[in-house]
């Protein structure tokens, strides 16, 4: 009796998994394509599934076929489980040339057990140098979760498991770039740099233990496709007028505030805007508007 009850829901619990990945909203063949690696990266499950590994020889990468110029992006990923330490996975939206505007997600292994670091950064005019980490509140490797970038004329907000964990408000009004006239593309790329990635480089990678793998799935995107024909998007107005782009003029609310302040006061190991040491002249400009919100 208790091992047919067991049996009829671990089948109902295998269904509901079976619809999720049929359910994938994009296919990973259609928007994206494998750039480096040489065979390290792998398309499984139809295009549903995508991995990236690491050895001692090379990373690899997967980048997206769209360019965007803005976009709300989803995507879930699976980080390196047991010893990753030096192992770096890199997610960002990038656009090209000298003066580049960059929205940066990487994460930063660490030896089995302990903790993974996020760490964000944000470039505007080729100007980077805005850091800022967090621990995860879970262990990264053990499941899927997912990590989300909105970028819209207003802000950028990363999130967390839809738990916003840092915003970046256009200040262009205070005198600070904000990115919004050069297309960026989606990378993903798993790396070495255990030159600095683990306790400032104190740890290194153990190549006894690669290849080191990371999983990527669910990939969603709605945003403004960049148009070969050039100086135009996907976004004109018939498509600012529907319901499908809120993410356009989206804002965090005030319980997006409350979740964000969470993180920092309990997740946040690392902010650009109160490391004195870095800036002993003074903070960047942006700083003041993020203290105060
Ligand atoms: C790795 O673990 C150590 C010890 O808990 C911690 O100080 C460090 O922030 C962790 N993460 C990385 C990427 O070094």
């Amino acid at each position: 009796m208790a091992s047919t009850l067991a049996r009829s829901s671990l089948l109902a619990l295998f269904l509901i998994a079976t619809s999720m990945v049929c359910f994938a909203a994009n296919n990973f063949n259609k928007d994206f394509d494998i750039t480096w690696g040489d065979g390290r990266g792998k398309l499984l499950n139809n295009g549903d599934l995508l991995t990236l590994s690491l050895d001692k020889i090379s990373g690899s990468g997967f980048q997206s076929k769209n360019e965007y110029l803005f976009a709300k992006i989803d995507m879930q990923l699976k980080l390196v489980p047991g010893n990753s330490a030096g192992t770096v996975a890199s997610y960002y939206l990038s656009s090209q040339g000298p003066t580049h505007d960059e929205i940066d997600y990487e994460f930063l292994g660490n030896l089995s057990g302990d903790p993974y670091i996020i760490h964000t950064n944000v470039y505007t005019q080729g100007k980077g140098e805005r850091e800022q980490q967090f621990y995860p509140w879970f262990d990264p490797t053990a499941d899927f979760h997912t990590y989300s970038i909105l970028w819209n004329p207003k802000c950028i907000i990363f999130s967390v498991d839809g738990i916003p964990i840092r915003e970046f408000k256009n200040m262009e009004s205070m005198g600070v770039p904000f990115p919004k006239k050069q297309r960026m593309r989606l990378y993903n790329s798993l790396w070495d740099a255990e030159d600095w990635a683990t306790r400032g480089g104190l740890v290194k990678t153990d190549w006894t233990k690669a290849p080191f793998t990371a999983c990527y799935r669910n990939f969603n995107v709605n945003g403004c496709i960049w148009t070969d024909s050039g100086a135009s998007t996907t976004c004109g107005p018939s498509y600012l007028h529907s319901s499908n782009s809120k993410w356009f003029t989206q804002e965090m609310d005030l319980s997006s505030k409350e979740r964000m302040k969470w993180v920092k006061r309990k997740y946040m190991i690392y902010n650009y805007c109160t490391d004195t040491k870095r800036f002993p002249l003074g903070f960047p400009p942006e700083c003041k508007a993020i203290q105060i919100s």
